[in-house]
């Protein structure tokens, strides 16, 4: 991790409006989401958190739960640093069979594991345990810490979960610096023996951090697929850090990859250090994942008011394709967030001669959340402005013909940042895609779902609009509305 520790707040940016449903800390900084666990009708959320202010440093584990990934009640600090160690990014499980012996049979212990990054000089990890015996409320640091001694720079994030095929605890954990995933094996969550290794691959040149492995099924076929998912420091598409994934098949001891090259996950700079929910019940049998909305090239720069640092919406992962075809992963919002959304307006069949302001004035929140479907007719080019303000404004061009999607940020706001202002790009998209969006306003968060999910892009930007604007231009012709909708919360 080398963040600079020293950035102070930039005094000269105005604080940006807080979103309603991207996660932040009540106060002070914060960047990965950690230990996310479904315990007892609740989701669990602990994240990477300095609680003394908003620039890295301190790293602690906040946390908050929620009982439907869109509103969070805070909760006291979970696992502080202390005199040896800054407690990095890691993982939670419940031991319910007590494997540990650091609980009992009538109170199995939660059980967190994470990186202890060495205070100080020698900038050596190691991994550490921390138990709950109260669900997580509060916890403690085992005594013989650290339970795996780092014999390599670099070890860190460590994601544990259970097993079926092997009958034990597994560890998926990044040797950052070389560039390599660990697996490892437990029976009691203390003694770890190491597996196998994977790496390098894929893009391989910034520090790798906070693996994860997640289990999809294809409902068509009841066909399995493992993903690996890995965050990479720097080198995403448009330039910073990034999440990088690829499908393969796990035994519960080595990940064998399908041959496919590893794909980034989001087509934005601001999606880092994600991780998946642990336990999520059998009956509903989703994957869902969030993630620090930040690069980290700018992430200790950025404008702040209190707080300084957000989480994505919370987001579904399913396989699309099929076993003959070849998979991807695609991803949409949460379905809680349909449930807690209001309509504010919705018109259908409708036709944009020059351009439409799809949310009107008067929401009356910074969050919006717009669905549209646009019969192009012969135009092969559609622009949107996001979040007009004064001389800030967003554009996004869709070039249907070439399957291109340009979000511009070089106006978004008075964030003067080189690796901010720019244009984000990806090609290679759908014109189908392209006109059937899903735009999630909120506050300075940008997320862009495809309909279908085969793409999102996650981006920043800090006009500054208390209500989020979007409009339409049809510049090169009539265009046609078939639907669009706007919610609010
Ligand atoms: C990723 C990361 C992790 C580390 C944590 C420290 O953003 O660098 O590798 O554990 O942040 O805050």
């Amino acid at each position: 991790m080398t963040l600079a520790t020293t950035v102070k707040n930039d005094v000269a940016f105005p604080a940006p409006i807080r979103p309603v449903v991207h996660f932040t800390a009540p106060a002070n900084w914060i960047n990965d989401p950690n230990g996310l666990i479904y315990l007892d009708g609740q989701y669990h959320l602990f994240y990477q958190h300095n609680p003394h202010s908003i620039d890295w440093g301190h790293m602690s584990w906040g946390h908050a739960t929620s009982r439907d990934l869109i509103r969070w009640e805070h909760k006291p600090l979970a696992i502080p640093e202390d005199d040896v160690f800054l407690s990095f990014s890691g993982s939670i499980v419940l031991d319910e069979k007590n494997t540990s012996g650091l609980g009992s049979a009538d109170c199995p212990p939660l059980i967190a594991l994470y990186t202890g990054a060495r205070q100080g000089d020698i900038p050596d990890q190691h991994q550490c345990l921390a138990y709950s015996l109260d669900r997580g409320v509060s916890w403690t640091k085992y005594q013989d810490n650290p339970v795996i001694t780092a014999i390599r720079r670099g070890m860190r994030d460590p994601r544990v979960f259970w097993s079926q095929d092997a009958n034990c605890w597994v560890m998926v954990v990044a040797y950052a610096d070389d560039f390599e995933i660990a697996f490892l094996q437990s029976d009691n969550l203390l003694d770890w023996r190491e597996v196998s290794r994977l790496g390098p691959m894929g893009y391989a040149f910034h520090e790798w951090e906070c693996p994860d492995l997640v289990r999809l099924t294809d409902p068509a076929s009841g066909v399995v697929r493992w993903v690996l998912l890995i965050s990479v420091a720097e080198g995403a598409p448009n330039g910073g850090s990034g999440v990088q994934y690829i499908l393969g098949t796990f035994d519960g001891g080595t990940f064998t990859p399908d041959g496919s090259s590893p794909r980034w996950i989001d087509l934005g700079p601001d999606f880092y250090a994600s991780q998946t929910w642990g336990d999520i019940p059998d009956e509903d049998g989703r994957a869902i994942i969030t993630a620090w909305m930040s690069d980290r090239r700018y992430a200790a720069h950025m404008p702040a008011g209190r707080w300084r640092g957000c989480h994505t919406l919370p987001r579904e992962l399913f396989l699309i394709g099929s076993v003959a075809e070849g998979f991807s992963v695609g991803q949409r919002p949460v379905k809680e967030l349909t449930v807690a959304r209001t309509l504010v307006e919705r018109q259908d069949d409708f036709h944009v001669t020059s351009n439409i302001a799809l949310i009107k004035p008067g929401l009356g929140s910074p969050f919006a959340d717009v669905t549209i479907s646009v019969d192009a007719g012969k135009t092969d080019r559609l622009m949107y402005e996001i979040n007009r303000s004064g001389d800030f404004v967003t554009t996004l061009k869709l070039d249907l013909e070439a399957g291109i999607i340009a979000l511009d940020r070089r106006r978004s706001g008075p964030f003067n940042n080189s690796d901010f202002r720019q244009v984000i790009s990806a090609d290679g998209l759908s014109p189908v895609d392209l006109c059937n969006l899903r735009f999630i306003l909120d506050g300075p968060n940008l997320e862009i779902f495809a309909q279908s999910g085969h793409f999102v892009l996650s981006a920043l930007l800090f006009s500054e609009t208390s209500e989020p604007n979007l409009t339409l231009y049809a510049d090169d012709g009539t265009v046609r509305i078939s639907s669009d909708s706007v919610h609010n919360i």
